[in-house]
């Protein structure tokens, strides 16, 4: 992804819809594969026009033991396509040398969702973005002579081509194109280019059709997209990204190109120094039942499973744990209602299919916010979408002779023009409460060993310059680390002074002559920032060595290869004498000595270096310890509420970094937990090392497992009944009074191997609030509890009618009544 938000397009929808399909564009297929094409209504598979919703889940922010599951959840979800980006720094770390193993291995991932019947959309960027570092791209790119990523640049052309050949070369072979019979549908080029064209000038528009060219010429047998891209050269289609596709969505720019939504936004991404945002089950569904209402044909969820930015793979300022609010979380585990309202929403979808893709499309008023779309063949088959834009007030529509009830800010989807079989708003599947239990501590002093680093001095640097060095092009992306060391003569005894040093990446840490004097640090929106401390100094030579500390490479942005990072100016001033360092002879050295003596490894690198736990707690220390895996299957994580920033290792693979200390506005950590995938994990004696910035106390740490505990599901006895109960029954021109019979009810369901240990909270009446904060309210059935423990308790899955019959009886006649139900799993 992402143009940052706020780049949400504001150009009018088009009515293109109406256009007749017309000049679909055919690509052959091969020998017995799928011939994948489309026009302007949809993609064709097979010559069928196909609604789909895909969901991103990105390969190497999980680990193939966990990928099975991820795609099997996601199929359960409705989708049906995995979307991912192709991670080119991942693949070719250095020119010339590929690694396609373990959590790297794009075929093994794609194999695994043909496996599952799902296809595949393959964005092979080279350009990702996507909150990833250098937004993708290897950093050696970056020492190409005359090279100026993403335009009409001969040596970066050269790279790209020779790249993008490899990674369709590869698949070709394996036969995973759906033209050879494989899962693959799409291909993406390219990646949000337009936000960026305009600074290009005339070498935009010349990359852009290059870049369509060269991906058209690559042959794969299915279409290429690129997103963002109003101008995308045909046959390739351009798609939208961003949060409300179904307002924003300029339409394709071709009347013979299908409209499709390749980042649907389940959240929006978190940023050191960014406000987080959450977004609601109930506006995702109500933006994607918009797209498809108004003739959208394919809805890709950003993310569906975000995962782990594992090691240093996180671009600038960007948390390890990511889009930890989609439908599925950063552990693989439901996240609940959002994953179950947008499966309803698939399936409500699913049963408008004949008349979406075969009816008349029209649209009329219903009322001065509300509207109608609607899609009819002929009488029995028709679907329609009932839109409130009213972002405030019920609305009441006449539709087809009918009356409709909608929620403010709602869509009711009718699957045959009568009967609502869902509404954006009203969501019908229960809640659920990820815990995180404690498994072990590490309090005790004899559990730990510590290594405090070395603090470099000018005398033992070798690499030298009379002027402050650009970060990224100094340690070529090896290290976060640098130092910049400086040495100068103190005349006066009794001499302080202020030291200033100005930089623009990430974090630093200031020390004189050996001693820890301060931090400062800047924040995803403003880069910039200045430390500023009064230095004690000595008579004779002293030493200032400052670390710059860089987490994660810029990942967007136009000229990517210009942008500068570290140190940019450092003055002292003594007494009345300004002194300015920015100048003058500074030494140098890429890395930290822990790293180089490779202390993260198995067996902790050489034991000698490792020593007695001190309780100092001194900045730059480096801590380790071993555990015992926790028992059972639930998902690991790593409790570092207790400690500031670093990164830490289990067995010598990196969970990545973490920076507790780094507060959001509301004063919160951004993370506190840290996921240590299972098959990191032996069963016993894992190493654990973490490298420890500021004075964190290793003492706090702990290891905990994730696990929904909780689940919760509130109905009112006019909620609409799940759409799953229609599925599978060919209701939509049966028997209106068996599909439509069915009666509200609350179902709730532990994860598998759990059951409803006890009953939190229970009434059937007018309880006020909602799963979160809830209480009883002016009416409420004396009988709620037994009916509910009756039904729940010891089972796994239970399901309540929300009916006074029910409840032996209305507890107060005339008042609309529902049931809130909170339960325990254990
Ligand atoms: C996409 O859908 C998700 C729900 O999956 C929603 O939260 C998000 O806001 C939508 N994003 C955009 C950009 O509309
Ligand atoms: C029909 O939909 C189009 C596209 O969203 C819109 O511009 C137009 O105003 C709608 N017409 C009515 C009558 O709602
Ligand atoms: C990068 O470093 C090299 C020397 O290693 C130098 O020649 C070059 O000018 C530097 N480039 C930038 C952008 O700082
Ligand atoms: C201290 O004296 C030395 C030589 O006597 C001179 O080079 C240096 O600049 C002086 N330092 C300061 C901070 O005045
Ligand atoms: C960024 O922070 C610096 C302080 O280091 C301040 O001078 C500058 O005004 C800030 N810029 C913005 C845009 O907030
Ligand atoms: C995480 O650790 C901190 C102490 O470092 C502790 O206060 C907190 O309760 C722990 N969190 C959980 C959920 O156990």
């Amino acid at each position: 992804m992402i143009g940052r938000v706020g780049h949400i397009e504001m150009i009018s929808w088009l009515l293109w819809w109406c256009l007749l399909l017309s000049s679909a564009i055919v690509f052959l297929a091969d020998h017995g594969g799928s011939s994948v094409t489309y026009d302007s209504r949809s993609l064709l598979i097979n010559g069928k026009h196909k609604i789909l919703f895909s969901g991103s889940i990105h390969y190497p922010r999980s680990t193939p033991q966990m990928w099975p599951s991820l795609i099997s959840k996601a199929r359960a979800g409705g989708l049906d396509a995995i979307d991912t980006y192709v991670f080119w720094n991942l693949h070719e770390p250095q020119q010339g040398q590929y690694d396609f193993s373990g959590r790297k291995d794009l075929v093994r991932f794609i194999k695994e969702v043909q496996d599952q019947g799902l296809y595949v959309c393959l964005r092979i960027g080279p350009f990702i973005e996507s909150e990833w570092t250098y937004g993708g791209l290897p950093f050696w790119l970056h020492d190409v002579p005359g090279i100026v990523f993403r335009s009409d640049n001969k040596p970066f052309k050269y790279h790209m081509l020779r790249y993008a050949k490899k990674i369709v070369k590869m698949l070709k072979a394996e036969k995973l194109y759906a033209s050879q019979g494989g899962p693959i549908i799409l291909s993406q080029i390219e990646n949000e280019y337009k936000n960026v064209e305009a600074a290009f000038r005339e070498k935009g528009p010349p990359y852009v059709r290059w870049a369509a060219k060269m991906a058209v010429g690559l042959h794969t047998g299915v279409p290429w997209v690129m997103c963002k891209q109003d101008d995308a050269p045909d046959p390739v289609i351009n798609a939208c990204n961003g949060l409300r596709c179904g307002e924003t969505f300029a339409g394709p720019n071709s009347p013979n190109k299908p409209a499709i939504w390749t980042e649907n936004w389940t959240s929006v991404y978190q940023a050191y120094g960014k406000k987080t945002r959450l977004r609601s089950a109930e506006d995702i569904a109500f933006h994607v039942a918009l797209f498809i209402a108004k003739g959208g044909s394919f809805v890709n969820y950003y993310m569906y499973h975000g995962g782990t930015n594992f090691g240093r793979t996180a671009a600038e300022y960007v948390p390890t744990s990511y889009y930890d609010q989609a439908p599925l979380d950063e552990y693989g585990l439901l996240r609940q209602p959002k994953y179950g309202h947008l499966k309803e929403l698939h399936a409500a979808v699913k049963l408008c299919r004949k008349p979406l893709l075969s009816g008349k499309w029209t649209n009329f008023s219903l009322g001065h916010l509300q509207e109608a779309f609607v899609f009819e063949r002929h009488s029995e088959e028709c679907a329609a979408f009932l839109v409130n834009n009213d972002g405030r007030r019920n609305a009441k529509v006449n539709f087809k002779k009918k009356s409709y009830k909608l929620p403010p800010k709602s869509i009711s989807i009718l699957p045959d023009c009568k009967t609502a079989a869902f509404n954006t708003a009203q969501v019908s599947t229960q809640y659920g409460t990820r815990l995180a239990k404690t498994r072990q501590n590490f309090d005790s002093i004899e559990q730990w060993k510590e290594y405090k680093e070395d603090i470099p001095s000018f005398d033992k640097t070798s690499l030298r310059a009379n002027m402050l060095l650009e970060q990224m092009n100094t340690t070529k992306d090896s290290s976060d680390y640098l130092w910049y060391t400086f040495r100068f003569q103190q005349n006066s005894s009794n001499a302080h002074s202020l030291l200033t040093v100005n930089s623009l990446a990430h974090n630093l840490h200031a020390f004189v002559n050996g001693e820890f004097i301060g931090s400062a640090h800047g924040s995803h929106d403003n880069k910039s920032f200045t430390l500023q401390k009064r230095l004690p100094l000595k008579h004779g030579t002293n030493y200032v060595s400052l670390l710059s500390v860089m987490t994660g490479l810029p990942d967007g942005g136009a000229y990517l290869e210009r942008r500068v990072a570290g140190l940019r100016s450092v003055t002292m001033q003594f007494k009345h004498e300004l002194h300015d360092f920015t100048t003058y002879l500074s030494g140098y050295k890429v890395g930290l000595l822990g790293e180089n003596i490779q202390l993260h490894r198995n067996h902790g690198g050489a034991k000698a270096y490792w020593s007695r736990y001190t309780t100092s707690r001194q900045p730059l220390t480096w801590y380790k310890t071993i555990f015992d895996a926790p028992l059972g299957d639930d998902p690991v994580a790593l409790n570092l509420s207790s400690m500031g920033k670093g990164e830490a290792w289990v067995n010598g693979q990196s969970i990545g970094r973490y920076w507790v200390s780094f507060l959001d506005p509301n004063g919160n950590p951004y993370q506190t937990w840290y996921h240590i995938p299972r098959s990191f994990l032996k069963p016993s004696g894992n190493l654990l090392v973490l490298l420890e910035e500021e004075k964190g106390n290793p003492l706090g740490i702990s290891i905990g497992t994730m696990s929904i505990t909780k689940v919760c599901g509130l109905v009112s006895n006019y909620h609409l009944p799940p759409v799953s109960s229609w599925q599978g029954k060919n209701q939509i021109n049966g028997n209106s009074k068996t599909k439509y019979g069915r009666r509200p009810k609350v179902q709730l369901r532990c994860p598998r191997g759990r059951t409803i240990s006890s009953v939190l909270f229970s009434s059937f009446g007018n309880p006020s609030g909602d799963c979160e904060t809830y209480a009883i309210g002016s009416c409420h059935s004396s009988n709620s509890r037994a009916i509910v423990e009756k039904a729940c308790l010891g089972k796994e899955i239970c399901s309540i009618p929300v009916s006074s019959k029910n409840f032996h009886g209305d507890p107060c006649p005339g008042i609309a009544k529902s049931l809130l139900v909170d339960a325990k799993c254990t």
